[in-house]
């Protein structure tokens, strides 16, 4: 399955996903190409460093005309074959035209326990909500801001002593773990999608399913 990853920032995400596609963890993923929606984004370096076809389309030069940015974004790939698609810190939200020519084949990853806080710079939010437990979402892509069918979620505690910036940091070492893995399970075929919900084909049990993370733990 033929992979193009779009990125509008550093690019740590795509990383990730090169250094799973390198350990043989991205099933039949296989990355292709990789487009960023700004010439200063650092992950159109990391694709070249890593032999990998990169392109900017610049989404200043389509003002509000988000249908020619995603028809462009289209015609770009299309040479590519492209199958499925991966928002890895993509920071645009997609228009019909993006989405319909990839129904349930476009996944995003987001540094929250989505349906809590969509959308933009996150963190401060996070910590000035008071929430305990944070995380990481990776879900299928439907219309809406960081909306649409969960794949696979991961939790990290709030410390007191956090910063937005701390947080970040946490929660993006989820983020590099479970987005690899969601990109597997899609390219294999192993997503059940019903009525807004994922299931997993052959989750096999681990013997953790009663598990719960409790946080600040609890004492005596
Ligand atoms: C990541 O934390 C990703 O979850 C977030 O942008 C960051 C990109 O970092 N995406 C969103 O907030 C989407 N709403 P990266 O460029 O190092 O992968």
């Amino acid at each position: 399955m033929k992979v193009a990853v779009l990125c509008s920032g550093r690019g740590s995400n795509l990383l990730a996903l090169l250094e799973a596609a390198e350990a043989g963890l991205l099933g039949p993923a296989e990355l292709r190409l990789v487009l960023a929606d700004s010439k200063e984004a650092g992950a159109i370096n990391i694709a070249r460093e890593w032999g990998l076809y990169a392109a900017v389309v610049p989404r200043t030069a389509y003002h509000a005309n988000r249908d020619g940015f995603e028809r462009r974004l289209l015609e770009v790939m299309a040479p590519h074959e492209i199958e499925i698609v991966v928002l890895a810190g993509f920071l645009r939200v997609l228009g019909p035209v993006f989405l319909a020519a990839f129904p349930n084949k476009i996944i995003n990853v987001h540094p929250a326990l989505l349906p809590a806080f969509p959308g933009r710079d996150v963190w401060p939010l996070e910590v000035a909500s008071g929430v305990k437990l944070a995380g990481a979402t990776v879900h299928l892509v439907e219309k809406g801001v960081d909306s649409g069918p969960i794949i696979i979620q991961g939790s990290v505690p709030v410390l007191d002593e956090d910063e937005p910036e701390t947080l970040a940091a946490r929660i993006l070492k989820v983020e590099h773990r479970i987005l690899p893995q969601a990109l597997a399970w899609l390219a294999s075929g192993r997503l059940i999608i019903e009525d807004g919900r994922v299931r997993l084909k052959d989750l096999p049990k681990t013997g953790r399913e009663e598990e719960v993370f409790i946080w600040p733990p609890l004492e005596g």
